[in-house]
């Protein structure tokens, strides 16, 4: 069979959001449609047959799981499903060793674990890209699918605002990595003492001052904001400090009078899993301006085109 496109020369890993420059978004967003038009139409997408991608998850997961598990084989590929309690990876096996092995039997590796670090030394020994599928410092592959989900609904999210209500968590700093390079602002609101580390935000491209702003009062930072959006007062590998989370966020729940605040078009949005009556109210997620169900879906469409791009490039 001839080949339509090549392989990808330089290795590229996605681990940040800053990791692709605002031209390969631009790109990304309309491959993603493109793909998912076709998908929707039943119009079969094989373009990595033959190719494995390997997922490892240190953390528990139903979306990234699934979106990556079902987006590969319907690229034409395969999955290898490792966890750290049936893998050599929970037997402290080094991490510089697992990427070596890995990636000489895969073609693709996403990991979902605690420290970036940890990803970026598999990385650093890995012949093959790797994607963040959630750290305890970023979750790129959710702001992907975000952004796609609002251009979808709304257009361009240049020079919009959104508003994060709640922890100063891996979706905050990915929420900010993400304003900063593709030009719109995030009104942040935090609990004292759970603020965004701006210099963790940062990561290794850095972020523009003008790009976000912090307000005490979340009401306030919903104010005018053209996407509202917020995430569990507790992540994972944070199970410690539940009770004294409950206590500090309570007034960081989005409600009606938070949305009633933002544009009238305003849309909401979680990454889910979503805990109703904690840090969203049922008739804010349930409601007409909730979009988290497409959230969910664009993970498949956006991975699909990201998988697509690491391995094989630009495709005309
Ligand atoms: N949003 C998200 O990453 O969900 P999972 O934890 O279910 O993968
Ligand atoms: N901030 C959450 C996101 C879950 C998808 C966590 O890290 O647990």
């Amino acid at each position: 069979m001839k080949k339509s496109h090549t392989a990808m020369t330089t290795l590229k890993h996605y681990l940040q959001f800053t990791d692709l420059t605002a031209d390969e978004y631009t790109y990304l967003f309309e491959r993603a449609a493109l793909i998912k038009k076709k998908f929707k139409a039943y119009e079969k997408h094989h373009p990595l047959v033959d190719r494995t991608l390997a997922m490892i998850f240190e953390k528990a997961s139903t979306r990234t799981r699934v979106s990556f598990e079902a987006g590969m084989y319907q690229l034409g590929g395969s999955v290898v499903h490792l966890t750290t309690g049936d893998s050599q990876l929970g037997r402290a096996e080094p991490i510089e060793d697992s990427a070596k092995v890995i990636s000489r039997m895969t073609d693709l590796v996403m990991i979902r674990t605690y420290e970036q670090a940890k990803i970026e030394r598999f990385a650093a020994n890995s012949r093959v890209p790797v994607i963040n599928g959630l750290t305890n410092e970023y979750h790129p592959c959710q702001i992907l699918a975000d952004i796609f989900t609002f251009i979808e609904h709304r257009g361009s999210i240049q020079g919009k605002t959104v508003a994060w209500v709640g922890d100063g968590n891996n979706m905050a700093n990915t929420w900010l990595q993400a304003a900063s390079l593709l030009g719109f602002k995030v009104h942040v609101s935090t609990p004292r003492g759970y603020e965004v580390d701006e210099k963790l935000a940062a990561g290794a491209g850095g972020i523009s001052a003008d790009s976000y702003q912090f307000f005490s009062n979340p009401l306030e930072a919903c104010r005018g904001a053209d996407l509202v959006t917020t995430d569990v007062w507790t992540s994972m590998g944070y199970e410690a400090e539940n009770e004294e989370r409950r206590v500090a966020f309570a007034d960081w729940c989005v409600d009606a009078e938070m949305m009633a605040a933002a544009q009238p078009d305003a849309l909401f949005m979680h990454c889910l899993p979503a805990h109703r009556g904690e840090e969203v109210e049922a008739d804010v997620i349930d409601g007409p301006q909730s979009v988290v169900w497409d959230e969910a879906e664009n993970r498949m469409h956006v991975q699909k085109a990201l998988m697509e791009y690491l391995l094989l490039g630009r495709i005309a």
